[in-house]
């Protein structure tokens, strides 16, 4: 090999090296603040949903539009009733009403809004309000205008090649059912179709009740599985990917 080649090459190594080392680790739709101003985070954040809710399967975040339920169980007085292979669609859609974040003080605030479906198979047994229920069939739920939002502790950390990232320490969200929850679920009473369209409608007359009887589980079930995507993505992307502003000390 002459000499001039193995310069080339070396140069060439040298190159590639630094580039990886440099990489950015946060997809394009990433597009980080170079302030905390309302205005720019929630613009940032309200155009990263609809790419962020389909995973970075090369960094471990998983899917949240579609994603499933495999198996959810809801214990009432009186009756439980079990979802399965929930499928639940709509977050890329939400619309992001408010975020905060005071780098500080470490605390990082969200509030949206969203249309939801979940489809899945079903089955209950025991009671809803004064009917006795023995049923098993297709499940689809919406959620018209679900608000949510999110309050979240955050931390600061170096990961072990030296780089900042954000963490979470804890969270907490409350939220209202919004517009409007309707139920359709087959079957109610395997014996009885009449009766199970008349509990049916019943259902959907008290959607509000029916919602906040048996929908926290679910609820918190996504809102749990939220967080911890966003805290993979945190894990995966420094710091300084994510917004233009230094790190406060810590
Ligand atoms: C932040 O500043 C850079 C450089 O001036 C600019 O290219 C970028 O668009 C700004 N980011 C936002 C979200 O406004
Ligand atoms: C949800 O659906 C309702 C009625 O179909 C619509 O008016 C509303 O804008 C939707 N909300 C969102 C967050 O898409």
């Amino acid at each position: 090999m002459n000499l001039q080649v193995l310069i080339v090459s070396v140069l060439i190594s040298f190159v590639l090296f630094f580039c990886s080392c440099n990489a950015k680790l946060a997809p394009d739709y990433i597009r980080p603040c170079n302030d905390t101003s309302r205005e720019c985070l929630v613009k940032s954040t309200q155009d990263a949903i609809p790419e962020f809710v389909k995973g970075i399967p090369e960094l471990g975040v998983v899917s949240l539009d579609p994603f499933v339920i495999e198996r959810l169980s809801i214990p009432l007085s009186g009756l439980t009733f079990t979802f399965y292979k929930g499928k639940v669609t709509g977050f890329r859609k939400c619309i992001v009403d408010d975020v905060l974040s005071n780098l500080e003080k470490r605390h990082f605030a969200l509030a949206f809004h969203c249309n939801l479906t979940i489809k899945g198979t079903y089955d209950a047994v025991g009671r809803i309000l004064l009917f006795p229920i023995d049923g098993a069939g297709e499940a689809k739920i919406r959620l018209t205008n679900l608000r949510m939002k999110v309050d979240i502790n955050t931390k600061y950390v170096k990961d072990k090649d030296g780089v900042n990232h954000f963490g979470l320490k804890n969270y907490k969200y409350t939220f209202d059912y919004g517009d409007r929850v309707s139920f359709d679920l087959e079957n109610l009473f395997k014996e009885s179709k009449e009766l199970s369209t008349t509990v049916l409608h019943f259902l959907n007359e008290n959607w509000r009740t029916v919602a906040e009887e048996f929908g926290k589980p679910i609820v918190d079930y996504a809102v749990d599985l939220a967080v911890k995507t966003i805290e993979k993505f945190f894990v995966a992307v420094p710091y300084e990917e994510l917004i233009n502003v230094p790190i406060p000390k810590f």
